[in-house]
This record gives C-alpha cells, structure tokens and sequence, in this order.
C-alpha cells in the first residue's frame, strides 16, 4: 500500500482493528472536514425539539382549552369561529370523566350538516393531521353507530367512516395522516352519511419537518427507485417500537407515538428484547432524531436462540394491510448487540422476498449503536396481506448469527385518485374502471428478486446542498445527447411539430419523436420489447421506420414540473458528447410522456462477456480496449465537459459495448455535478451498488470523482478474476472481489485467481501493470487514489505490453531464432489524444497482423506523454 505524504495516514482494514481506534481515526478524519460540526452536533444532542411552525390543536365542543397529556394545549374551538363553519346544527357534547388517557376525549363536536375547517398555513410542506375519536354517551346522539366522510380540500382521508367498526377495546382511537400541504388554507371537512351524525373530539394539524420523507426516498438499488414521494399523501398503518416499550407523544418532539411490537411477531419466543440507555444511541452525518428518537433506535427484537435448535431461523412480523394500495415501509436499524465493528451481516425480507442481504451497519453507519433506516415502496404486485417483515442471519457470514430490527413503520399511500380511503375522489370520481395497474402511475420498479446477494444501500441522511432534488430529480434520465449526428438531424421528423420554445432555442438536443412513432417502434410497448427496467420506468428494444435500431427510455408521467426539469435536464446532457458515452438519439415530450431514445447497444453490458452467461469470452486485449474506452469515458465525464460530473455507478453492468465492442459508459441515473474547487465534494447519498462502493464515500458520505476511480478499480478486477464484485454465495473471505483480490495481489499471487480461460494468453508484465492500477484504484482515501487519467495511462501501457507480447509471438514464428520482445523494452506509442485513438475490433484482434507497431521511445518521452495524458 502507498503512504502518501499529503493523505492522512493509511488506515488499517476496519476488520482487523479494534472499534475503538477506528471509532478514534474516523472521528479525527470528521474534525478535519467542513461538515464535521453537524456530526457533531447531532451525535451529542440527547434531545432535539422540533418546533411546528404551523401548530393547531383544537379541543372540540370543549368550551375551554385541555391540556393533552404531553403538555400540549388544545384550544377550544367554542369561539374559533375563524376557523369552523357548519352548514347546519352543531352540538357540543363533553363529559366530566371517561376511562381515556387524555383530557382532549371528554368532549366533542357533533355535526348534522357538512361542518368544516379552514386552517390558515404559514408554511408549505409536511403536515401532520390527527383525528381523534371518543364516541362519547350523550342523550341525543348515538356517536358508536356515526358515520361520516372526511376529506381534505383534494385528498379524502376516511370515507364513509364507521365509528363502531373502528374503535379500539379501549374506545378512544385516533388516525394519523401525513400531508404535504401547499395551499394558504387546509380545509379539513366534515361529512355525515345517510343522515347520521360526524363528530370530532380533537385535531391535530401540525408542521412536520421536511426531513421525514425525502422526494426520490424509497428506493431499491441499484435499480429500484420510487420518485414523488413528497406528493403522496400518507396514513399511518404502523408505527411500532420493536422490542421496546410503548412511546406516547411526550416521547417524540414529533408526537407521534410508537406502539408495542409483540402481537404483531408470529411466534414470539423467536425473538428476544434487547435494549440500551437511549442516550447512546448517535446519528449519523446529516442523521435526525426525528426520524426517529433515540428510544427507538436503543431497543430491538434480536433473534432469540435460547428457545430454538437450530441458529438458523427467521424472527417475523405480520401485519394486517389493504392490498388495494401502494406502502411506504421504513425499516429502523441500529446495532445495539454487536461487540465490534463488521460482526452482524443480516437479511430482511418483505413478504418473503429478499429486501436486504448481508447488510452491516456499522459499515453503513460508521460505527455501533448508530442510527440508520430504510425505506420500501410496496404495492399488492409485491406483497400479500398480512404483510410479513421478517429478519434472518446471513448464513454466508462467520459472524454472529443474528438479526435485529429496532422499529418499523407501515404509512398508506393514497392512491390514483387522491384516496387513502375508498375507489372515490373527494369530488365522488371513481378509481374504478382505471385498471389496477394503471394505479400506481408513478413509476418504481422493486427489483427484490435481482435483488438477492446484492444489498444495495441509501444512506438518506445526507446534508444536500441548495437545489439538490431540482437537480437530481430526473437523474435517471442522465444520459449524453448524440453529437447532432446528421442523419438524425436532418430526418423527416427533426425536431418536430410539438416541439417547445426550450428546445427549438438550444441546438444539439438530437431528433424529437412523436409518441405514436415511439409506439411503433417498441410494437406497441411490447411487454417483450423491454430490455431493462429502473426506477424511472422500463428500457424497450424498438426499431425506427429507417431500420435504425434504438434503446427507448420511457418515464413514468409526472406533473408540468416534472416536464420542466425533464427538459432541464436534456440541456445539461447536451454538453456532453463522447464516443465512450451512450449516445442519446432524440426524445419525446407528448402528452407529459418523457421519453429518451438512445443508440442501440448490441452486445450488452460488459458483464455478459465476463461470467454467467456463456457468451464467446474475451481475449485480453479486447478486455484491455473495452477498460480503456470505459476509462476514457469516465475521464471525459470528470474533466472534459463544461463541468465535471461524477458517474457514481460505476459498474461493468453500466459499461455497453456496441456491434464493434467498443466500450460506452452508460446509465448516468445516479450522476450528479462534481464538486467546485471551493467545495471539494459532494455530500449527498450514498448511491451505486454493493461490491463497487467507494468505502470512504460510505464513511463520510462526501462524494468525489476519486469514488468513481475507486469502482472502477472493482470493474478492472471483475475484468481480470472474471467474477462478480460481491459473491455471497463463497465463503466469507472470498465474499467481496477487492477485499480478497486486493490479498492475493500483496502476497505477489493475484495470477492465481484470474480468469482460467486468460491463462497462459496473458502477459505477465501487462499483467502486473494492469493490477497495479486496479491496487491503486482501490487505496482506501480518495487523495490516493490516481485520476482516471492516470489511470488511463497506466490501462494503454498494459495494452502496449500486451501488444509487444503479442507481437513477439508473431516474429517469434517468422524467426523462431529471435527472443521475444522484452516487455522492459517496451513503452507506449505516442500519444494520440486519449478520444480519438481507435480502438481495434474483434475481428482485429484475432488478427495478429493487423497488431499496431510499437515505437521505441525514451524513458524521458514516456513520462512526458504520461505528464500530458494525466495533466500534470
Ligand atoms: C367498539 O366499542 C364497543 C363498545 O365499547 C364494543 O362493543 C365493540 O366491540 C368495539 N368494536 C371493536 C371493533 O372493537
Ligand atoms: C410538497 O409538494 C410540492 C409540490 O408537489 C413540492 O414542490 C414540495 O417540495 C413538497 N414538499 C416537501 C417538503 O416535500
Ligand atoms: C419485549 O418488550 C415488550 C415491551 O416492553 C414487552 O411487551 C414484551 O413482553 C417483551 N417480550 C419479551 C419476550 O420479553
Ligand atoms: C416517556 O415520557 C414519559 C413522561 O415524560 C416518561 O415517564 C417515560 O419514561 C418516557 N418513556 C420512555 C421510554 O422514554
Ligand atoms: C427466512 O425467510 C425467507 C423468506 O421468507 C426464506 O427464504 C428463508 O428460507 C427463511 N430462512 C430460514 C432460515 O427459515
Ligand atoms: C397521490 O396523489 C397525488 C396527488 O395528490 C398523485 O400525484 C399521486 O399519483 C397519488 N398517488 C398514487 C399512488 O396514485
Ligand atoms: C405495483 O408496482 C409495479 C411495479 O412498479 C407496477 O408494475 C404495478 O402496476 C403496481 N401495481 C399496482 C396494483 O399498483
């Protein structure tokens, strides 16, 4: 391993040092960044007090203002005459005593008519609104048999609402709702049905921060993704403290309250309780305690082993849920029971399919008894009723066998038509008759299945920058536009009739299809036409009218702002323009379609040519070709456009190769600008996939284009080993490719672990350049690391080696006498620039003839074309 002077000091593997010194070198590593102050703050603050900026607490029928019993007071709303009207009679009821945990039960308002609130709003954005229900024995009405409809001024949250099906043994209930609010005035209305009386006891309408539901939240990665989370309405199923004691709103600033988990486990003497002192309990970088408050995170249901003969077994919840709409499932996680960092790898399940594998939270989080959550989007396509959540040992691991979750959250989502509560919109439209599928409108896609051995993470506790989601929010759709190829251009239908004053202003933005076009050449959206599936909605095969073969990127539709930025987006990815990035063709913008159409990439990923899939296997040279194109690529996405942008998925399934196998980057989907110089990196989510993570963005979270050189190092040794970058089906050592790659490359072994079909055709000094770079891919700080210039440097001179052994061999036959061309001999070509330098076809390759001849230069020229190609 390299010392670098400038870096701090090279940190020994997590794995082989006690928790305590890491615990001691991060820390020293946080104080030295501009963000540490936030850890800090937040890791020390026991307690956070959230204030709601738009705060009403009414006590119906109440007369006088109550005191809730977390010292909270609701006014009464006798004299809110501001706030509430009635289209006809409204009675106060109250009552001096009930068995209730709260003063705000024991009165009530009674509505005969439509009655409604109109709540001023001082601030857009979340907004908790909790209705709260005591049927109260009165002479006049019978509130157990009310019922009655509520809506908001465009969400209905219950309809058709029956008191007598829906309270609970103790009488008293309320429902949680959770609304982003974006009008002046929140209406809340009050609907009797056939009749019957409506009643209300208390409201609750309150700010929420906006921290608690991210806009592209819930995701599976690498490829899961559910955008707009911040324009659906929620109702709160579930919200349990697993495996501890119930929290009330005097224990969470929010005032939600976090029930019991144990009648929810289906066989309770599986797990077992474990908790510590909640002021252990730290968040990480960016994290909150409202997400979720320390109470939480420090107990848990573990798996409990004395009661059972085998270790390995699952512990399980199930919970009761309405298929007919979609879930947003939050996962709490905090290691409260490991004894050192890296010793608890486990699984998590959503209704029997593999939601989470191998997750190590002190990897996630950076340390023991810290915070961390999760979120899924979940409809009937993935689960069943009862939802079942269920968490089990890594079996693969040598760790601990064991599991825990700390709590657990189950909020519904409203569906199509502005419900949490019924087919029918607040004006009575119907859900029905629009097709199930069609339900879930806004795309995501929850790859559980491809999901299995490949835990991918989203650390969403990020600090994010100003305009963070404006700019990221159609990040899938990253992806550079053709260079105004002609023939694109001048088609019939360039730029066509629809086309908007955006884009007829900007040139270069590529050919503009009609839909119908578009729906021809993917044979009506052809369910079998679909070559990839993400987030952002499905990948087709289509087939223009000219023969022109293209990959069609389809949106889901979203709203006139979605449009806007789609269209900003396509401006930011004119500026970039490479032969070694995807080329996009033209897109389509009808009818709020977002449409991208890119080249045809006929071979697929990388991948495919490495493992799994029996296709004709590369030869070295052509691997050597396709890790350069790839490089240069990334290169050109770091230094080349008008600013720099990092990949951050960098994985050899985003690397295409075309008819020629020359080597694209593609699927920007997580790109994101890099840094500016004054700012040195990027603090946002921790994205890309398992097995490729740059392990310091893990740690602090700041990304920085030395992340992508880190992939890219994995992509350089998959390209090598032929296998994948995480295997969890081998044994524990072998599970992560850099980890156990990286040990065989220091005992001076690594030939004993490449791909057996390279062996005995590959150079051994090509060999040893090509691993040195891939080792100093991998160096554990970023300031380590090389650029990818230098790195493309070093890939070129692998090639040349390669190239001189090859071209030995063929003088070798001519005059067997000759030795072969020493590789020490051997240095790179002059340089060409690193965009124009053709790349050899396969064809080529088996065509040892056709090999580049090697120019003899001196140690000074090498360094000097090394000085230009990294920029020095
Ligand atoms: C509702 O409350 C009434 C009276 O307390 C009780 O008879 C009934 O069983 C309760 N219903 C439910 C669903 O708990
Ligand atoms: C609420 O929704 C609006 C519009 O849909 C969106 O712009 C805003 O960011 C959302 N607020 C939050 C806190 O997510
Ligand atoms: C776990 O803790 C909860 C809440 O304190 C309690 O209700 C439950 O009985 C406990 N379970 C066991 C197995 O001790
Ligand atoms: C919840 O708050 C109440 C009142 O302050 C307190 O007595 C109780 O111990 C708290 N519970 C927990 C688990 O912190
Ligand atoms: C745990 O549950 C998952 C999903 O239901 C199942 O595939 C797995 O076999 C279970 N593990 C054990 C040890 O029962
Ligand atoms: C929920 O309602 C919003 C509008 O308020 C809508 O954009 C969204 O698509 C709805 N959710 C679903 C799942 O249909
Ligand atoms: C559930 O989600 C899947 C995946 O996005 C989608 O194809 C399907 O239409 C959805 N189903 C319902 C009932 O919303």
């Amino acid at each position: 391993m390299e010392k670098n002077p400038r870096g701090p000091p090279t940190k020994p593997p997590l794995s082989r040092s006690s928790p305590m010194a890491i615990l001691l070198v991060l820390f020293s590593l946080l104080i030295a960044t501009p963000t540490a102050p936030v850890l800090v703050a937040a890791a020390s603050s026991s307690a956070v007090f959230f204030t709601p900026q738009d705060n009403f607490l009414i006590g119906c029928g109440s007369g006088k203002a109550v005191t809730h019993l977390d010292g909270r007071v609701f006014i009464t709303d006798q004299n809110s005459g501001k706030y509430f009207s009635s289209n006809g009679r409204d009675v106060m009821v109250s009552v001096p005593s009930a068995n209730v945990p709260s003063p705000i039960y024991l009165s009530a308002r009674i509505f005969i008519e439509e009655a409604t609130f109109k709540l001023p709003m001082t601030r857009p954005g979340w907004h908790w609104i909790r209705l709260h229900f005591f049927p109260l024995s009165n002479n006049e009405f019978d509130l157990q048999n009310a019922k009655f409809t509520v809506t908001t001024d465009t969400l209905v949250l219950l309809r058709e609402f029956s008191i007598k099906d829906n309270n609970n043994t103790n009488g008293w209930f309320f429902n949680e709702f959770l609304v982003n609010v974006t009008t002046e005035r929140l209406s809340i209305k009050f609907s009797p049905v056939k009749g019957g009386p409506a009643f209300i006891n208390a409201i609750e309408v309150v700010s929420a921060p906006d921290i608690l539901i991210t806009d592209t939240g819930s995701t599976l990665f690498p490829v899961g993704q559910f955008n707009g989370l911040s324009t659906q309405s929620y109702q709160t199923m579930y919200r349990l403290n697993v495996g501890g004691p119930e929290l009330t709103s005097q224990n969470d600033t929010l005032g939600r309250t976090w029930a019991l988990d144990g009648q929810y486990q289906a066989h309770k003497e599986l797990g077992k309780n474990v908790s510590v002192a909640p002021t252990v309990i730290k968040y990480p970088e960016g994290g909150s305690p409202l997400i979720a408050p320390q109470s939480v995170y420090a107990s848990a249901v573990e798996m409990g082993s004395a009661n059972v003969a085998s270790p390995n077994f699952n512990v399980t919840w199930n919970l009761d849920i309405d298929l007919a709409y979609q879930y947003l499932i939050r996962l709490h996680f905090c290691d409260i029971i490991s004894k050192s960092l890296n010793d608890l790898y486990f699984n998590v399940y959503i209704n029997g399919k593999t939601a989470i594998s191998g997750i190590d939270l002190s990897t996630l989080t950076g340390g023991l008894a810290t915070a961390f959550y999760k979120d899924f989007v979940v409809n009937s396509s993935m689960v069943s009723s009862p939802l079942s959540i269920q968490i089990g040992p890594w079996t693969q691991g040598t760790g601990a066998i064991n599991a825990l979750l700390n709590g657990l959250e189950v909020l519904k989502m409203n569906n199509s038509v502005g419900s949490l509560d019924g087919e029918f919109s607040v004006d009575g439209k119907s859900a029905n008759g629009v097709n199930k599928g069609t339900v879930a409108a806004v795309g995501f896609a929850m790859m559980f299945g491809a999901f299995v051995g490949l835990g991918a993470v989203a650390v969403k506790w990020q600090k994010r920058p100003q305009g963070w989601e404006k700019r990221n929010s159609f990040s899938s759709w990253l992806l550079p536009l053709h260079a105004g190829d002609s023939s694109f251009m001048n088609s019939k239908n360039s730029l066509g009739s629809r086309k908007s004053q955006f884009f007829s202003s900007t040139t270069g933005l590529g050919r503009y299809f009609s839909f119908a076009e578009l729906t021809d050449a993917t044979k009506n959206w052809d369910a079998n036409a679909v070559i990839g599936v993400g987030g952002f909605g499905n990948v087709y095969y289509g087939e223009l009218d000219d023969g022109t073969k293209v990959a069609v990127k389809r949106g889901n539709p979203q709203s006139e702002q979605g449009i806007n930025e789609f269209q900003t987006e396509i401006q930011m990815l004119s500026k970039l323009r490479h032969r070694h990035l995807v080329s996009l063709i033209g897109y389509c913008d009808e009818n709020t379609e977002m449409i991208l159409v890119y080249e045809f990439m006929s071979n697929g990923p990388l991948r495919d040519h490495l493992y799994g899939k029996d296709l004709t296997p590369l030869s070295w040279k052509q691997r050597l070709e396709i890790c350069i194109g790839a490089a240069r690529g990334l290169h050109y996405l770091h230094t080349g456009a008008a600013q720099g942008i990092i990949h951050r998925d960098v994985k050899t399934t985003n690397i295409l190769l075309d008819e020629l196998f020359i080597a694209k980057m593609a699927d920007f989907g997580l790109s994101k600008d890099a840094p500016t110089s004054e700012q040195n990196h990027v603090s946002t989510a921790v994205k890309g996939s398992f097995g490729y993570l740059d392990p310091e963005y893990f740690r602090k979270q700041q990304l920085t284009d030395k992340s992508d050189v880190y992939s890219f190092g994995v992509v350089l040794l998959e390209v090598l080993c032929a296998r994948p970058a995480l295997n969890p089906a081998l044994p524990r050592e072998q599970v992560n490719l850099a980890e156990w790659a990286m040990q065989w490359k220091r005992k001076g072994l690594l030939e004993k672990i490449i791909d057996p079909l390279l062996a005995g055709a590959i150079n051994p000094e090509s060999m040893k350049k090509f691993a040195e770079a891939a080792e100093k891919c991998l160096a554990d700080y970023g300031v380590d690391r090389p650029t990818m210039g230098d790195v493309l440097w070093n890939l070129e001179y692998a090639l040349q080696l390669q190239e001189a052994s090859l071209q030995g061999k063929v003088e070798d036959e001519k005059k067997a006498s000759d030795p072969i061309v020493s590789p020490a001999s051997v240095v790179p070509v002059a340089a060409s620039t690193p965009d124009n330098r053709p790349i050899s076809s396969p064809e080529q390759v088996r065509n040892p003839a056709e090999v580049p001849v090697i120019h003899e230069h001196s140690g000074t020229e090498m360094f000097a074309q090394y000085a230009t190609l990294s920029g020095r």
